[in-house]
């Protein structure tokens, strides 16, 4: 059968123990389904950071280029300034893969409590595409006047027409595949940030036209926070900027059960893919094997997508749905019932006996 490069960065904190769990997994389900995986594991993060001042060397993006795609775990280092691994390393790989695609479901399976009231699996069940590549996130601006009583602190969001509408584009094949409500939204804030998002609502429009099967709808950000936690049945498929993209995930995160479950995947769907939980380092539950290895075992879920192995990646997810329905006292660490190996050989099990 195939075989496939898989590059892993298991990264800080209790990165690597979910990881571990990610790849017990993934070569389950590559052994049932006639397929393998060969990993080459990378020591990026912090404390690599600590011990040889290196982040992200050239030679190792390179290299990065040539697989079949990346597992990550968290980065994130309570001794390393905050912004210097996640814009060296994390940001970085996404920009330089040109990752333009933040993947991230939002779906609350049977078994699992969510904050909101009266709402269960049917009502909780969509996906935020969020652009990775530029709006806020790509760094322009700058302090003037730094350190005097006159400073000004500029942060610019870039849209490009080439970058919005490839991002758009996506949302709407995604949903198309999807094949559920046939709803895309876009979440925007059309009435403050009329430069930015008139170019993003002109191309949403201009790109709804060739998908006459799909349902259009706009939400401001701020009212798409509310709907999420008061009509998330509304939504299908959410398509929106990188920062808006990111506070509405972690809302999303939430109201799906926690940092435990919610998985991601960075794509490049014309190059290489990074999937990685949602959640961060977490570095006071590092090596004590309590936390919830199952947001980065959808995220390898996310990965066999991406690869075209459906079948294992429909296998894992009814693993996933299963323990949750059956044997998990909780998402939550330290809450679970088991460690965290245990949940990953739970999950494995259930692949191997069907
Ligand atoms: C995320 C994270 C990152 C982001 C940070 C760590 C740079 O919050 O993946 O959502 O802001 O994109
Ligand atoms: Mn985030």
């Amino acid at each position: 059968g195939k075989s496939y490069n898989i590059a892993v960065i298991p990264g800080d904190g209790t990165g690597p123990e979910v990881v571990d769990e990610g790849l017990k997994v993934l070569e389950r389900a590559a052994q049932k389904h006639g397929f393998s995986f060969q990993f080459k594991h990378y020591p990026l993060g912090g404390e690599h950071y600590m011990k040889t001042g290196e982040i992200l060397p050239e030679n190792v993006i390179d290299e990065l280029r040539t697989r079949d795609g990346i597992f990550l775990g968290a980065i994130g280092h309570p001794d390393v300034k905050p912004g210097v691994l996640e814009k060296g390393l994390l940001l970085q790989l996404r920009f330089e893969l040109d990752q333009y695609i933040n993947l991230r479901p939002v779906k609350l399976y049977e078994g699992v409590s969510t904050p909101l009231k009266d709402k269960g699996p049917a009502d909780i069940d969509f996906v935020v595409i969020r652009e990775n590549s530029e709006g806020l996130y790509a760094g322009a601006g700058g302090i003037l006047k730094r350190g005097t009583p006159d400073e000004v602190a500029v942060q610019e969001s870039i849209n490009t027409r080439k970058g919005v509408e490839r991002c758009i584009r996506f949302a709407f094949e995604y949903c198309r595949k999807r094949n559920q409500k046939k709803k895309v939204t876009l979440c925007g804030k059309t009435n403050v940030l009329t430069y930015a998002f008139d170019l993003w609502e002109r191309a949403f429009y201009e790109v709804a036209k060739e998908y006459p099967d799909i349902e259009t709808d706009y939400a401001h950000v701020d009212a798409t926070c509310m709907w999420m936690v008061k009509n998330p049945e509304w939504f299908d498929v959410i398509v929106t900027d990188n920062m808006f993209g990111d506070i509405i995930t972690d809302l999303g995160a939430m109201i799906q059960g926690g940092m435990g479950i919610a998985a991601g995947g960075n794509l490049n769907p014309e190059g290489v893919s990074m999937f990685e939980p949602i959640g961060g380092s977490a570095p006071r539950y590092a090596g004590k094997q309590i936390i919830n290895p199952l947001a980065a075992i959808s995220s390898a879920q996310l990965l066999l997508e991406a690869l075209g192995e459906e079948k294992a990646a429909a296998d894992v997810e009814e693993a996933v749905k299963k323990v949750l329905k059956d044997d998990l006292k909780d998402v939550a660490a330290g809450k679970m019932g088991y460690t965290t190996a245990e949940v990953g050989s739970l999950v494995a099990d259930y692949i191997k006996t069907g």
